[in-house]
């Protein structure tokens, strides 16, 4: 199948290494694989690559310019080339744009759609809809927790269920920080070492602060309970102060309620029994126990991973079809 990658950056660049190590493994499984047509960044879309190697190398090298196409932007791009599948992984920004536009635009050319965009969903949830209506996939796993597979779960083993509460520790670069300090780091060097490795978001007081653990928690909120709660309507306690050994950041959804705070680790033990970079997602539920989804390491690998998994779910229904 043909993918066209929008965000070039740590997970766009770790999907290309993932789907360039796994694309014989999955032609010989499913008898198809991932051909990359164009990939694009802030600078352009670039096009006419022999390779995924010639890319990643002239992306790391800073030299993508000679495969740009010129006078061409991406929005456009999105509605003209070639492909079966937009992976939108662009910066996520206070408005969701440009990432919804990008989205509905690949969307109104029937091309099934991956992202990991979070912005898209906390500003725009109704675009779900807007995909059944366009007849086509929409899957953002990467969105909530990394790798832990959320939405997975909830639409397949918890749909028999009434679910009752979702909590958990959303935010690993805080979860990073915070064991790094026990460590004995200072708060400045972990922070350093988590924008470094790519952990924190390019404004790393959005892991810290609780938004990016609110906005999470509203994509999760929204999505099971089928509501259409703003962020205004967070209650997010989380301080700075709070970014300190023993605490973690945890997020409470229950209907019509998301709460964001630093607590005692050793009050939720469970939430917490991670090292380092670590996530968790617990549920509750009518029907089975509590039961907790627990990941010790999630960066960009993991997320880019979590992408991949979204893509090769497309590429066997369309098999199927
Ligand atoms: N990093 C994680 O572990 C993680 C986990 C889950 C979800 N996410 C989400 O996944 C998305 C990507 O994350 P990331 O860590 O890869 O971010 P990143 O390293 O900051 O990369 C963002 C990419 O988007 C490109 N970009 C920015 N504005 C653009 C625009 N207007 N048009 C086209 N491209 C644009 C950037 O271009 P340049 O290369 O030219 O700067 C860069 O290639 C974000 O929305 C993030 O919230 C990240």
């Amino acid at each position: 199948m043909k993918v066209f990658i929008v965000g070039f950056g740590n997970i766009g660049t770790n999907l290309v290494r993932i789907i360039t190590e796994k694309n014989n493994e999955l032609q010989q499984k499913y008898g198809d694989s991932f051909q990359i047509i164009a990939i694009a960044d802030s600078k352009g879309v670039y096009k006419g690559f022999k390779d995924n190697e010639e890319i990643l190398e002239a992306k790391l090298n800073g030299r993508t310019e000679k495969f740009r196409i010129k006078d061409i932007d991406i929005a456009k791009s999105i509605a003209d080339l070639e492909y079966d599948i937009l992976v939108e992984v662009t910066s996520s920004t206070p408005s969701g744009e440009p990432g919804i536009t990008y989205v509905k635009r690949a969307m109104e050319k029937k091309k099934h759609v991956v992202t990991a965009n979070k912005s898209i969903l906390v500003q725009n949830f109704d675009i779900i809809d807007y995909a059944r209506k366009m007849g086509v996939i929409f899957k953002f796993e990467a969105t909530v927790c990394g790798s832990i597979p959320v939405f997975n779960t909830i639409d397949n083993y918890y749909s028999k269920a009434k679910i009752k509460k979702v909590s958990g520790a959303f935010n690993a670069t805080s979860s990073y920080i915070i064991r790094m300090m026990e460590n004995g780091f200072s708060f400045r060097d972990a922070l350093d070492i988590a924008i470094k490795e790519g952990l924190a978001e390019r404004n790393y007081e959005d892991d810290l602060l609780g938004i990016d653990s609110a906005r999470k928690a509203l994509i999760l909120h929204n999505y099971i309970f089928k509501k259409r709660m703003k962020m205004n309507e967070i209650e997010n306690l989380a301080k700075i102060e709070d970014v300190k050994p023993g605490m973690g950041l945890i997020s409470e959804i229950e209907d019509s309620k998301i709460t964001i705070k630093y607590v005692e680790k050793s009050e939720k033990s469970k939430i917490f029994d991670f090292n380092g970079a670590g996530m968790s997602f617990t549920i509750t539920t009518d029907l089975f126990n509590t039961q907790t989804l627990i990941v010790d390491q999630d960066g960009p690998w993991e997320s880019a991973a979590a992408v991949y998994s979204d893509l090769v779910d497309i590429l066997k229904v369309r098999i199927l079809e």
